[in-house]
């Protein structure tokens, strides 16, 4: 049994983002799924850290992380980015109380809906959850495609786009977008996505109105995605493909809401391939996503 849970500190995340490594290809090894992660810099962890520490809890054992917890918070809605325990470590309650210790965190800011994103082979993962009010809501895939099989398949733009310039007036125009697509604001993490190296934010025009917008990294990954109105996310979705695919990316991928039929539909009629089956918890109903995409399981 790890020596303590404490607070996580800064000079935790690296070896703290090593352990989640080891964890993700341990797991997904295991189920055929070969090595799907790599290590990269905690940007967003040191973003949570810096703005609520209540949400990232740290196991250790001889001086060394064995486990992790994350949560982060946009006003009354809490996700659970990450819980991971060291392979070899596992089934011996650390997950567990790692998950009670962060669960303060969404007592402390008074949630009225608590969210996860989780791997959906883990039966471990979703034993665990289930037992602490999470329920699946809808599967989430991540899709991708090469560039060599794009081949005409990917759409032509629908929308006017326009990239953003991460300004605070468009910023609390984003945030109203995320209130029509979640029901809360983000305004904090589009400032910190504008500072991202690597990753450009766009923006969708009609009638001279912002209706949507997207992110679109170098490598050619769509997310966070918001439009205003299901009626504009297929006009947002091909026009997403459409932007990615005009610069200079290996391949295009994107986390699709099993619940969206018409994204779903698109993305398999682009060529798009699953790459991972994932599936979304809640303790509260969360609707069905039918506006937004995330960017990856611990974003959302
Ligand atoms: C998921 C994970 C964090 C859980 O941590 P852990 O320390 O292994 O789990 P714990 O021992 O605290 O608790 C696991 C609980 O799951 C439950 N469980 C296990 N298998 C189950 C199954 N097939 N069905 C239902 N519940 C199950 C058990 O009830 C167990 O609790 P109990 O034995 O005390 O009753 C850890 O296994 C892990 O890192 N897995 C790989 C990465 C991962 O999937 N992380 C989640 C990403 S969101």
């Amino acid at each position: 049994m790890p020596a303590a849970y404490r607070p996580t500190s800064f000079e935790d995340l690296e070896s703290v983002d090593a352990l989640v490594v080891s964890s993700i290809n341990d797991l997904t090894e295991r189920h055929g799924f070969g090595r799907m992660a790599s290590p990269s810099a905690p940007r967003f962890q040191a973003f949570s850290l810096q703005d609520d520490p209540r949400g990232l809890w740290t196991a250790e054992d001889d001086g060394r992380p064995v486990g992790f917890a994350w949560s982060w918070a946009c006003e009354d809605f809490w996700f659970l980015a990450q819980l991971f325990v060291k392979p070899g470590l596992q089934a011996a309650g650390v997950g567990r109380t790692l998950l009670h210790r962060t669960m303060e965190h969404a007592e402390a800011i008074g949630a009225r809906n608590r969210a996860l994103i989780t791997f959906a082979f883990n039966t471990v993962s979703q034993g665990l959850y289930i037992q602490h009010g999470f329920l699946p809501r809808f599967p989430l895939y991540l899709m991708s495609i090469p560039r060599e099989r794009f081949g005409g398949r990917i759409p032509d733009r629908v929308l006017e786009v326009r990239p953003l310039d991460g300004s605070d007036a468009e910023t609390s125009l984003l945030s109203e977008l995320d209130r029509l697509a979640l029901g809360f604001s983000r305004a904090k993490h589009h400032r910190l996505l504008a500072g991202e190296p690597g990753i450009r934010a766009f923006g969708f025009n009609q009638g001279g109105q912002l209706v949507g917008y997207c992110y679109i990294s170098q490598s050619g990954h769509i997310g966070p995605f918001a439009v205003a109105s299901p009626e504009l996310t297929m006009a947002g979705f091909e026009t997403a493909l459409a932007v990615a695919a005009e610069g200079a990316v290996e391949s295009i991928s994107c986390f699709v809401p099993g619940s969206n039929a018409n994204v779903l539909r698109c993305a398999a009629a682009a060529g798009l391939h699953i790459k991972l089956p994932m599936l979304v918890l809640s303790t509260d109903e969360l609707g069905k996503w039918p506006c937004y995409l995330p960017r990856n399981p611990g974003f959302m």
